[in-house]
């Protein structure tokens, strides 16, 4: 469900028809809804600890990563294969809030953002848009968010211009602490099932003219079981590269 306060109704009433809910002025007393106020859109919950997220780019601690200028030396830039000199068209096949598409979009590339849940697209397309209006237009213009299964996409991807590089971050249970944590249990409630990994890999591994990155909690097996070529170790998570060179 969608609440809307202080925002213009054309627009809350485009939302709820996007995502298909209905539209009401308070927030509901249960459940989890779309909060839509005059300072952006975000994703709350009315049971339990109250809490909201949105997806922000330039603020809060995405916006110290990116602010630090570090991307160069990120390990997923690096697994991405993205240097100065070379810089890859990357799908990011399961977009979430576009946190790490925000990463590699800083580094040089072009990121086409994968992302099934329309709730969560909405979300990424509210913190883009603040994100542009904040001064981050440059690399935002370099992400380009679409609503769509992953595994429908790559599937098609032999009509189209192939991907040099697949990036996959796949939900999984019990992976991150603190504020992540919260959040992603909150994206947990929200998302119905998990996707099928093996299809998702096979079909990425299919597209990508270069490599597939997947991001793993640094303990977790491989997706699928399927061992990589080699992996980059994060500070919590690591990214797991298969090499496919077909260009
Ligand atoms: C862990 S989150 C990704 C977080 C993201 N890497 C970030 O930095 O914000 C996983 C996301 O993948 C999406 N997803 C899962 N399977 C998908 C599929 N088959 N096609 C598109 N999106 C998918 C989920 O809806 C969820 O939003």
């Amino acid at each position: 469900m969608v609440a809307a306060a202080e925002a213009p109704p054309a627009a809350a009433s485009a939302l709820a028809d996007r995502i298909g809910s209905p539209l009401q002025a308070h927030p509901p007393d249960r459940g989890l809804y779309l909060w839509l106020a005059a300072d952006g859109l975000s994703l709350c919950q009315a049971t339990g600890p109250a809490m909201c997220m949105r997806a922000e780019f330039v603020g809060g601690v995405q916006g110290y990563r990116s602010a630090r200028q570090r991307h160069q030396r990120e390990a997923i830039v690096r697994a991405c294969g993205i240097t100065r000199e070379h810089c890859p068209w990357v799908v990011d096949a399961t977009a979430g809030l576009g946190r790490d598409a925000f990463v590699l979009a800083t580094a040089g590339a072009h990121v086409s953002l994968l992302e099934r849940s329309p709730v969560v697209h909405a979300l990424l397309l509210d913190g883009l848009e603040r994100a542009a209006a904040a001064g981050a237009g440059e690399r935002t213009a370099r992400m380009h968010p679409y609503a769509v299964d992953a595994l429908d996409w790559l599937s098609g991807a032999a009509d189209r211009p192939c991907p040099a590089v697949v990036y996959l971050d796949p939900m999984y249970a019990g992976r991150r602490r603190g504020a992540a944590g919260k959040e992603l249990a909150l994206l947990q409630a929200l998302l119905p099932g998990t996707t099928d990994e093996s299809a998702l890999l096979a079909r990425a591994r299919a597209a990508a003219t270069e490599r597939v990155v997947v991001k793993r909690h640094r303990h977790a097996a491989p997706l699928a079981d399927q061992p990589p070529d080699y992996h980059l170790p994060g500070r919590s998570t690591r990214f797991d590269v298969y090499r496919t060179r077909k260009a």
